[in-house]
């Protein structure tokens, strides 16, 4: 952990104003600033710079925090690298850390014992001797070429337990390194180290800097598992990376193909479709889904023909469409994936399918045709339901007007009647959203569908009273100080998850060697969640009154709010633990 007097100093040294100028055009606004917030989209400036308190809030979309989180969102970079990140732009060093904490393999190591078992592993794969199965593997099974086989830096990991941790050992690697970097496993007898790929073709994994962080191992054979990959690691994480992004970065200004195996991304870019990216085996992340935002406009979608695929089609879809990204799906018939199709029917043939892929209007509504049989009259109508359904969610009535036309074409039915229904579901669909609005204001507009503080609806006063809470203990020192003693509150008192993990960590933090710094925040909480945080102590500072005796009332009233639900609420933990107790007694009676 980078001790906090030089993440003070980090902060210290990157002036808010001036870092988030660099990426927005901030205007200013009284004391502080404003400009069109990076992270959604947006034609009227809400996102505020307070150089005040150092930080910056989005009145619209909820993001915000320090300039920690600042980075951390917009360079896509976790806690420890946004650090690094403005240490370096503000010529600070952040020092070596000395192995005080147990597990702690730094990030510069892994990356650079990992380029070292990469070389290894390309050795093994040109010597005759120990890798001329995986290389016919690779350039005959696989008709890769030499230069590819180069290019993307791939391997062979011989059969053997010890070849590599030795090789590494020599290199002045320790296990625990070559452990935690997911290079070897442990023994359980022995507690000694041993090769964790072996006999596989290997598919390092390179980030956009160059750096090899992780590493994919396919087996040769119909042998399980298929793939073995590096978990999470300090320098990895699966969910933030996608495969072959330092090669099509330079490619994908128009558009990128998305795809879901190693192989289909190696293919593609032999095949000269340099913009090919895949997602590491799981589906789609949100994070991944900003990746995309930020180096390209259209993304092409082309999963697997299987189901797999093609509920991951879904996902991506949506995901995608969230981030602003034009989003295109290819379905591919004749082949499995990618790489089976380019195999089969050859570049050229991709090329033209990819520049008739489907929007994902046109792929909903031909998965609505081809799970019905449209010759009969039900079925038909039925679809056109569905058909109907959809367009009506579609925001832009000359949108609609076109799909409409396309509507009737499939399904040979009148572009009028298909309009009028369209036209009274968006009514119904209107009118739906509108007394949701009312509902929703009633109940205090922010905690429905909360996604950072997923329980607040459940208790709104109590939420309430936990905001000004943490507020009042963002906000003022001695007020966090005698909250951390745990005499006045305590975390039990919480009713939200959330709530209770901000409360906990300030808690943590304030009684820590070092001490409370709210620079120090990020390494418990996601950026989302550091925007919600910087709101509930902007709001408070927008109140007349911060004091204790604010404070403690709002303790008060959080306790009382409790007390009364368990009270009201026949599915309280109080009384269903009492419950459950007398049916106990009564059992045993
Ligand atoms: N994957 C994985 N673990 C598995 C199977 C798959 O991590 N046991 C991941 C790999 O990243 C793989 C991707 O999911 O590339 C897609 O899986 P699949 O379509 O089965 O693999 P392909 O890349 O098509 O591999 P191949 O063509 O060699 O069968
Ligand atoms: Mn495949």
């Amino acid at each position: 952990m980078i001790p906090r007097e030089i993440i003070d100093e980090i902060v210290f040294r990157n002036d808010i104003v001036e870092v988030v100028g660099s990426y927005v055009t901030l205007k200013r606004a009284g004391s502080n600033f404003s400009g069109l917030c990076p992270f959604h989209n947006e034609k009227t400036p809400s996102f505020t710079v307070f150089p005040a308190t150092k930080s910056c809030y989005c009145f619209g979309c909820g993001s915000g925090g320090d300039v920690i989180t600042f980075i951390m969102r917009t360079e896509n970079l976790d806690y420890v690298e946004a650090l690094e990140f403005l240490a370096a732009r503000a010529g600070i060093t952040i020092p070596e850390d000395n192995s005080q904490n147990v597990s702690s393999v730094s990030r510069k190591r892994i990356y650079a014992m990992n380029l070292e078992a990469a070389k290894f592993f390309r050795s093994c794969l040109l010597d005759k001797d120990i890798g001329a199965e995986a290389l016919e593997y690779l350039c005959e099974k696989r008709k890769l070429s030499m230069l590819t086989v180069k290019r993307f830096g791939l391997g062979y990991s011989p059969n053997d337990f010890g070849m590599l941790t030795n090789h590494l050992k020599r290199l002045g690697y320790t296990d625990e390194e070559m452990t935690v970097g997911f290079l070897a496993g442990r023994s359980q007898k022995t507690g000694r180290p041993y090769d964790y790929f072996r006999n596989r073709v290997i598919f390092p994994i390179i980030d956009t800097a160059g750096n090899i962080v992780a590493f994919g191992g396919r087996i040769m054979d119909d042998s399980k598992p298929k793939y073995l990959n590096t978990s999470d690691t300090p320098a990895f994480k699966k969910s933030r990376h996608l495969f072959a992004l330092n090669f099509a970065r330079k490619k994908c200004e128009e558009q990128m193909i998305l795809c879901e195996g190693y192989m289909d991304v190696i293919a593609l870019h032999e095949a000269g479709f340099e913009n090919a990216v895949a997602t590491l085996g799981t589906a789609i992340t949100s994070e991944q889904a900003r990746i995309f935002a930020k180096y390209t406009k259209k993304v092409v979608i082309c999963y697997d023909s299987d189901d797999a695929g093609q509920n991951a089609t879904q996902k991506a879809i949506r995901l995608l469409g969230e981030v602003g990204v034009d989003v295109r799906i290819l379905k591919l018939s004749g082949a499995k994936d990618p790489d089976e199709y380019i195999k089969k029917f050859g570049a050229d043939s991709f090329r033209r399918v990819l520049g008739e892929s489907k929007s994902g209007f046109d792929y909903g509504v031909d998965k609505i045709i081809s799970s019905r049989d449209i010759s009969l009259v039900e079925e038909k109508v039925k679809a056109a339901g569905e058909v109907c359904a959809l367009i009506a969610r579609v925001y832009s009535r000359v949108e609609r007007d076109i799909y409409i036309r396309r509507a009737s074409e499939l399904l040979s039915v009148s572009a009028e009647s298909l309009a009028s229904d369209v036209e009274r579901m968006r009514r119904r669909i209107e009118r739906e959203e509108k007394s949701e609005q009312s509902k929703e204001a009633m109940l205090s507009i922010k905690h429905i569908g909360d996604r950072v503080n997923n329980d607040a609806a459940k208790n709104i006063r109590a939420t309430a009273n936990e905001e000004s809470i943490l507020g009042l203990m963002l906000m003022l020192d001695e007020i966090r100080a005698e909250a951390a003693k745990g005499e006045l509150i305590s975390a039990e008192d919480f009713v939200t998850d959330f709530g209770r993990r901000v409360f906990m960590a300030l808690c943590e933090l304030e009684v820590s060697e070092a001490g409370f710094s709210k620079a120090m925040l990020g390494q418990y909480f996601t950026v989302d969640e550091m925007g919600r945080i910087e709101r509930l102590e902007m709001e408070r500072r927008m109140l007349a009154r911060n004091d204790r005796e604010v404070f403690i009332s709002c303790v008060n009233g959080l306790k009382k709010e409790v007390k009364s639900a368990e009270e009201s609420d026949p599915f309280s933990d109080l009384k269903r633990k009492q419950d459950e107790l007398k049916k106990r007694k009564n059992k045993n009676n």
